[in-house]
């Protein structure tokens, strides 16, 4: 019996003592900076003449590790590996077995924790408090799937009459096709890498490639964890290239991608195309973008509303998918919320994450540009309240910006930026807010800040997003606690961290013995 699962604490680092454990763990990060990585296909460490360069997002000079780069060659050669791994052994495996190299890589994550979040400050660009958030994340992910692995071992009961002994069972599908993005390089990665695997499937993980280096750490952790060769195959590759081969691919039975609308529905097209010699139809778990709202209502807590919308929108930078990027606020309370939510911006401090600044740089150059872009875009289209700069000198900084008075239509309303831009909109009533929240092709994340009980209760039903919250920010999903995923352009709603995730990595098979 395992003990029951609870969520990960926190780290608080305002206690000297965790912060110094901090300082020493980014030493010992900074220690091995500029190191070069394998790909590894079956247990094997094939190194590359062609390289990713993995940057530091607050210094572009300061490079995180040479990662070794699949092509199409490689990419083959991990196929075929992961395939015979599925057929000739991995599928048959125990889920115990599988579970307990979960719950082992768990407890390796949480001794060398403030090494993880030292990384993700470095590799991604992540403030402290950010970086051990994912950090937790990444461990829920382990302990919760292993748990819920062991709950579905032995399949679903069914009846039976006299004359016959029935049984539903959930077997794995095959070699399942990890595709991660860079803003939980860390959680997400893991999350959506080990439910493929402890499912009972083979993996051919690509991991984003701005942040490539901590998913080979993640893959050591899991080899000294126990797992066995050939069940997880690292293979960072450009998305065109390896993800486009690989999604294409006969032999590939699911795809579990989590990243940007554009590319998830470039995938859900390729996926469905009936390749030679394929026999199934490719499974696909596709999580995408957001262009979350906060509604504020007229009975509500204003200082819980100003502060909701500044953390969820300027947390690690606006880089989540369930970032605040925009707020409808009830005209009678308008123009207090914005005069706080402006105050509140101001005392925001950006700068290097190693530092422990609030906010940090975005991931890269391309970012950048698009967001600094949507800036003047929102220039044209609302009142510039705060912020609008920013500075690509030594890293990607872009300070947290506040646009006014947006028509619900605008592009800023509209179009995900990913970044740290919110732009805020005048409601006339709490049901004309709700309908302005629902006007998007998106539909992952939500929150209402409302006293009124009968408001809450219509978001509840007419507020159309995968995760809705009340009286709080619109991020920080905890795994086990608020299953998460989003509808419509938002994804599949697969719900990573919550009961059904798992099913969706396997297909039910049902046998029925006569007596
Ligand atoms: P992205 O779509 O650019 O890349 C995601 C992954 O897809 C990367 O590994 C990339 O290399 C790969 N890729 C790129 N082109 C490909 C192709 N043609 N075939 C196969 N793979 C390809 O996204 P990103 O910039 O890494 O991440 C940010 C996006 O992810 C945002 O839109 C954000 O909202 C979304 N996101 C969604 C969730 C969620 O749970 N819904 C969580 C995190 C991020
Ligand atoms: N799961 C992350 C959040 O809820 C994206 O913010």
């Amino acid at each position: 019996m395992v003990v029951p699962y609870t969520h990960e604490p926190f780290t608080d680092y305002t206690a000297e003592e965790n912060k110094q454990l901090m300082l020493e763990a980014l030493k010992k990060v900074e220690a091995d900076l500029g190191k070069e990585y394998p790909l590894v296909i079956g247990g094997e460490r094939i190194m590359t003449e062609d390289k990713i360069v993995s940057v530091n997002p607050s210094n572009k000079e300061e490079v995180i590790g040479y990662v070794s780069k699949a092509n199409t060659e490689l990419a083959e050669k991990a196929m075929k590996i992961a395939d015979e791994t599925f057929q000739t052994y991995w599928r048959s495996t125990d889920a115990k077995f599988r579970a307990d190299i979960l719950f082992r890589a768990a407890a390796i994550i949480r001794r060398r924790k403030h090494e993880f979040n030292a990384h993700l400050a470095k590799e991604a660009g992540k403030p402290w408090k950010e970086a051990d958030g994912e950090t937790a994340e990444a461990i829920d992910f382990l302990e919760y799937y292993g748990r819920q692995m062991l709950k579905l071992k032995d399949g679903m009961p069914v009846n039976s009459r006299p004359i016959e002994h029935n049984r539903f069972d959930y077997i794995p599908l095959g070699v399942g096709l990890v595709i991660s993005p860079w803003n939980f390089s860390f959680a997400i990665m893991a999350g959506t890498a080990v439910a493929a695997m402890v499912t009972g499937n083979t993996v051919l993980l690509k991991p984003a490639s701005v942040t490539p280096v901590i998913a080979y750490k993640f893959m050591e952790v899991l080899e000294e964890a126990g797992m066995p060769k050939g069940v997880i195959n690292y293979i960072p590759g450009p998305g065109a290239e390896v993800g486009d081969y690989l999604v294409n691919h006969p032999r590939t039975r699911f795809i579990s991608f989590t990243g940007s609308r554009d590319v998830g529905l470039n995938i859900f097209e390729k996926a469905a195309k009936i390749q030679e010699g394929q026999i199934w139809l490719k499974r696909t778990i596709l999580e995408m973008g957001g262009k979350d709202t906060i509604v504020v209502d007229k009975e509500a807590d204003l200082e819980l509303a100003a502060e909701s919308i500044v953390h969820s929108a300027f947390g690690f930078s606006g880089q989540k998918c369930s970032a605040c990027s925009r707020a409808v606020i009830h005209e009678e309370v308008y123009d207090q919320v914005k005069d706080r939510v402006v105050e509140l911006t101001k005392e925001l401090t950006i700068g290097d994450p190693a530092d422990n600044n609030y906010m940090g740089p975005v991931i890269d150059q391309a970012s950048y540009d698009k967001i600094m872009k949507y800036i003047e875009i929102g220039k044209e289209e609302g009142e510039l309240l705060v912020g609008g700069t920013g500075d690509d000198s030594k890293g990607w900084f872009v300070n947290p910006t506040v646009f006014a008075d947006l028509d619900p239509k605008a592009r800023i309303m509209q179009e995900e930026i990913f970044g740290p831009v919110v732009a805020l909109a005048k409601a006339k009533d709490f049901t004309e807010a709700i309908e302005i929240a629902n006007n998007t092709e998106y539909g992952l994340t939500g929150a209402v800040i409302t006293n009124n009980r009968e408001h809450l209760e219509q978001a509840r039903r007419d507020f159309h997003v995968g995760n809705l919250y009340f009286n709080r920010g619109c991020t920080a999903a905890i795994v086990g606690y608020q299953p998460f995923g989003g509808f419509n352009m938002s994804g599949t709603d697969s719900k990573a961290g919550g009961p059904d995730y798992l099913i969706q990595h396997m297909q039910g098979k049902t046998t029925s013995e006569m007596l």
